[in-house]
């Protein structure tokens, strides 16, 4: 097993250009930017995002996975506060100012198992990136993907077309009625490993059951970043060993089982902290 480690010098700042937006419903947006002279993004990795005519507020930018990388990178937002109700009026020729790629990517995929990828709302952006990777590398990953109803289930049929799916709403209006970690409980056991990205409370839950069944996860981090690239220190997460990570340097994507997810406040019990108010996957608020 190796992992993707995080790479400063693989890092640009560049005022890009808007390319196109796709509205997904009024509340998602997939953004495609025009960045042909930037570094290409792994799956997994994060840029932070920010409108260059935005003027004085919101003052920072906003951390947002890749969906794809290449030289039109894309990312998926979710409107949720004044900044992504600005990205979500963008206009096709409007420049972002972006950095990026950040963080470390999905680790390696373990030889000899498969991935089954577990995606709570916008959380399946990195996780679609990585679903095609795989694919590209000759495997064949798992998609479990939940939302409040089949309004929260962007890109959904983009997954159906790229690999085999499983969907959920606690609704019922699409797919089993239910939660996504209701469709983990049957993938688990030998020769699985498991990744996702989703609400906080969601994670903590898939982590569990992971956990108990042997199974090793991943999980993609969205703590709360005001910088980006270990200036800040405001993303610290806490683990299990009493000590701290930094959830964009040492992350986004880390080992889900070293994390404390109850001294983070993400036991599902105990309510949300999501990083990104989507409409919940598992009960929580949406990421
Ligand atoms: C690595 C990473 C990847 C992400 N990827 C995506 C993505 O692909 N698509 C997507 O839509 N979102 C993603 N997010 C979440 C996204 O960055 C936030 O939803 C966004 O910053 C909200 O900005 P806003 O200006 O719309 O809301 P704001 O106006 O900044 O926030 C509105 C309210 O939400 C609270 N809030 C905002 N962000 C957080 C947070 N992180 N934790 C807790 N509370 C918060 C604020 O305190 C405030 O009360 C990601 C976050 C991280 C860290
Ligand atoms: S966001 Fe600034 S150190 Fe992580």
């Amino acid at each position: 097993m190796s992992s993707l480690h995080h790479d400063p010098a693989r890092r640009q700042f560049a005022s890009v250009p808007l390319l196109r937006r796709d509205s997904i419903g009024d509340a998602y947006h997939v953004l495609t930017f025009d960045w042909a002279a930037g570094p290409r993004a792994r799956p997994g990795q994060f840029a932070m995002v920010r409108g260059s005519n935005w003027g004085h507020a919101p003052l920072l930018p906003r951390p947002m996975s890749y969906l794809s990388g290449g030289s039109t990178p894309s990312i998926l937002v979710r409107v949720y506060g004044d900044g992504t109700r600005r990205m979500a009026r963008s206009e096709p020729g409007d420049h972002f100012d972006l950095v990026g790629p950040l963080g470390n990517g999905w680790r390696a995929p373990i030889p000899g198992l498969r991935q089954v990828l577990v995606a709570g709302g916008v959380g399946v952006a990195p996780l679609l990136f990585l679903a095609r990777s795989l694919i590209e590398q000759g495997r064949s990953p798992v998609l479990l993907y939940g939302g409040r109803s089949q309004r929260d289930l962007p890109l959904s049929d983009d997954l159906v077309d790229t690999c085999e799916v499983e969907l959920a709403t606690e609704d019922g209006s699409r797919g089993t009625h239910g939660r996504v970690t209701d469709l983990l409980g049957r993938w688990l056991g030998p020769g699985i490993e498991v990744f996702t990205c989703g609400p906080d409370p969601m994670m903590a839950r898939v982590a569990g059951l992971c956990e108990a069944a042997g199974v090793p996860c991943e999980a993609s981090l969205e703590s709360p970043m005001a910088c980006g690239y270990g200036v800040c220190l405001g993303c610290a997460v806490p683990r299990r060993d009493a000590t701290y990570l930094y959830a964009c340097v040492d992350g986004p994507c880390v080992d889900a089982l070293t994390l404390d997810w109850g001294a983070a406040g993400a036991e599902p019990t105990r309510g949300p902290i999501g990083a990104n108010g989507s409409v919940a996957a598992d009960g929580e608020q949406p990421r």
